[in-house]
């Protein structure tokens, strides 16, 4: 099998491995009882939360634990506290479900106003664009650091200057920043940042919201006081044990991205001399992604085929596989040009990626593409 799936989930990288293996005789306990057991799961979910805030450059007492970057971004959107009717968020158009939903939830039950900021091809707003949207009763810019679908870099370090200097809370969904660009919270600019594990090497069903020191959060989940408050329940500790682990070896992935730029380069040519059209612009884009859209192609089909082909990539975001609907991130990056929706194909990259697999991945694309659309 050929894994070019990458945005959708990373493979768990050893070091994960190691430590949830390690840690597993120990991370079943609650880490809020006061015995042996507990504490001993204690113990472990801290070291965790140290090594998740250390990759971010964070004070562990700010990081909260999260069941996954949905989680993270709802909390990061929804718990800010004094957001209320009447009251204005800025976002884009081309967010993750996660923040996007969040959004519309503001929308429609607490009568707040949300501007969409336009992506045109890719292009993301200007910080000064960000700062026109502003208005008096702006409470809250929630946006993404890299799209998910095309790899799209916004300029969030710019945004938070924007926000900072107008008293605005910013939200960055980092979800699929972290583990390809260095992450420094302290010069960031950013109130709120999401994170997921399994976008970095970790195991799926972990994540974190990091909030600046005196920042107000309210729970979405509410019940008991773990997470000092932030967020109800007893934690997933063999999973944070994982996303810990895997946040330990960030400086590792990172090293991968120079690699992964030319092969990168070398995949969107071969896409485009197969006839494919690229979405996005590669000059502002993460080396990890590339997205293609072939006419005439449905990308759900193209899939399924490269699947059978023992090749695994993706038309669109994970999260909204199976459903056959266009993508959304596309529909607002080219209105004029529906289609490209409905025919993309992302293929995305890790560490582990191999100049051959990749090479084998276009010979299939390439042969799937020679047979006739259904
Ligand atoms: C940009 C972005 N935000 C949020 C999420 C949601 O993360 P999770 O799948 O961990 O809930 C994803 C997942 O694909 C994502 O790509």
């Amino acid at each position: 099998m050929i894994y070019l799936d990458h945005h959708a989930a990373t493979p768990i990288c050893e070091p994960a491995l190691l430590a949830m293996n390690a840690g597993s005789s120990a991370a079943w306990a609650n880490p809020s009882s006061a015995h042996t057991a507990g504490r001993g799961a204690r113990a472990l979910l801290e070291r965790a939360r140290a090594q998740i805030a250390d990759a971010i450059g964070a004070q562990a007492a700010d990081v909260v634990l999260t069941s996954g970057g949905s989680e993270a971004c709802n909390l990061g959107v929804l718990g800010v506290q004094g957001l209320a009717g009447g009251q204005h968020v800025v976002t884009t158009e081309i967010e993750h479900p996660a923040v996007a939903q969040a959004l519309r939830r503001l929308e429609t039950d607490a009568g707040i106003a949300v501007s969409r900021l336009a992506v045109p091809a890719g292009a993301p707003p200007s910080a000064e664009q960000l700062a026109a949207a502003l208005r008096p009763e702006t409470r809250l810019c929630a946006l993404q650091w890299i799209n998910h679908e095309t790899g799209a870099i916004l300029p969030v370090a710019d945004y938070g200057q924007v926000c900072r200097a107008a008293g605005v809370v910013f939200f960055v969904d980092a979800t699929q920043a972290a583990g390809k660009l260095p992450i420094d919270v302290a010069t960031l600019g950013a109130d709120l940042v999401a994170l997921a594990s399994h976008k970095l090497g970790g195991p799926a069903g972990a994540g974190a919201l990091w909030v600046r020191r005196g920042l107000q959060l309210s729970p979405v989940i509410t019940g008991g006081s773990q997470e000092r408050g932030r967020r109800a329940g007893s934690p997933d500790v063999l999973h944070a044990v994982g996303f810990g682990a895997a946040c330990a070896q960030l400086r590792e992935r990172l090293a991968a991205q120079p690699r992964l730029q030319s092969l990168r380069a070398h995949t969107a040519a071969e896409l485009q001399r197969l006839g494919g059209v690229l979405n996005g612009d590669l000059g502002n884009t993460i080396a990890t992604v590339v997205n293609a859209s072939f006419a005439g192609r449905r990308g759900d089909e193209l899939v399924a085929a490269l699947d059978l082909e023992g090749v695994c990539v993706a038309s669109g975001a994970a999260c909204s596989s199976g459903l056959s609907e266009p993508s959304p991130v596309l529909l607002a990056m080219y209105p004029s040009e529906r289609w490209r929706a409905s025919s993309a194909l992302r293929l995305s990259f890790g560490p582990e990626t191999t100049e051959t697999e990749v090479e084998s991945a276009l010979e299939a694309l390439a042969r799937v593409l020679s047979r006739r659309a259904a």
